[in-house]
């Protein structure tokens, strides 16, 4: 008998994964697999484009484990978010200032399996952390491809002005890359606390032209977070290049973006303004996921003068 003969179909794949059954839900046959329904295409950048052009609102939420990603991409949430978020929900920190490259790889690495075993289509965007891009571009592009290489398909960082050069040297290298303004959780400190952003003429336009300088230096994602309605929507309109999610940001962006446990009504502290807890109404956590989807699609959530400022 031949060796190749000796091989038959349900042996492992050599390139593309495990077979067999998982005890724990992680099965391709498991409910939270795309594969086998009908299964939508990998999301990518032109086909979040191409949702933009036809002005349907672009879905985003965190996540930062292999289940909870398969759920939010079977619900058909477009984006899924590695937030360094995670220091807060996940690690009990007070901040996002603690979390290490080393925990975000971790957590991009079981997201990334999380939907490599359920056939998902999501687009994985993993946050840089704090200290992790801010030395030189040569150090972001070191700790973005520890991201990339964990998974993910796109990386964040905070800030503008500054970090307009070290988007463009990433840009060049192929790194896709979202930029986040207004409310920056990493630099907090120098904020003097979770406030909005962009409030004053002045401070509207700085905000506007680090936008427009992240825009141009090939920032593909902006997070906009807790900003004014009126700002957030503005900008959308000029950044025809850059998709704008919003998170306090009002119903204006080209997206939305909420935290995983925010939105299934789990904070531990005071729930921010912004948020609508989908878990209420839904009675499972897939279904919490599916209402948010529609909420936003619809252009029922956020509601301006309930979310935003
Ligand atoms: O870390 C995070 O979860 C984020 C979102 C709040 C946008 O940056």
């Amino acid at each position: 008998m031949s060796n190749a003969s000796a091989i038959d179909s349900t042996s492992p794949a050599p390139y593309g994964g495990a077979s067999g059954p998982a005890p724990y839900g992680a099965s391709s046959t498991a409910p939270y697999s795309a594969a086998g329904s009908a299964a939508r295409k990998p999301m990518s950048l032109p086909r979040l484009r191409e949702l933009r052009e036809r002005g349907e609102k672009i879905t985003m939420l965190t996540a930062y484990d292999a289940t909870f990603a398969a759920v939010a991409d079977a619900a058909g949430v477009e984006c899924i978010l590695v937030g360094d978020s995670l220091g807060m929900v996940c690690q009990g920190l007070s901040s996002t200032v603690g979390v290490t490259l080393q925990t975000m790889c971790h957590h991009t690495d079981s997201v990334a399996r999380g939907l490599r075993r359920a056939h998902g289509s999501a687009w994985l965007i993993a946050d840089l952390p704090y200290g992790t891009y801010a030395e030189s571009a040569e150090q972001a592009l070191r700790s973005a491809t520890a991201l990339m290489q964990a998974g993910a398909h796109m990386v964040k960082l905070e800030g503008g002005g500054w970090t307009a050069p070290t988007v463009e040297f990433l840009v060049m290298r192929g790194v896709p890359v979202c930029a986040h303004l207004g409310l920056t959780p990493q630099t907090v400190h120098a904020l003097g606390g979770y406030r909005v952003q962009g409030k004053t003429d002045e401070a509207a336009a700085t905000l506007k032209r680090h936008a427009h300088e992240l825009q141009d230096a090939g920032a593909t994602m902006l997070v906009l977070e807790m900003v004014p309605a009126k700002l957030a929507t503005e900008l959308t309109l000029e950044l025809a290049h850059c998709h704008t999610i919003g998170i306090g940001a009002g119903s204006g962006t080209a997206g939305q973006v909420l935290v995983l446990h925010d939105m299934l009504g789990m904070n531990l502290g005071k729930m921010p303004k912004f948020v609508h807890n989908f878990m209420a109404e839904a009675g499972s956590i897939q279904g919490a996921f599916e209402a948010y989807v529609k909420a936003v699609k619809q252009g029922r959530f956020p509601v301006d003068a309930q979310h935003a400022w």
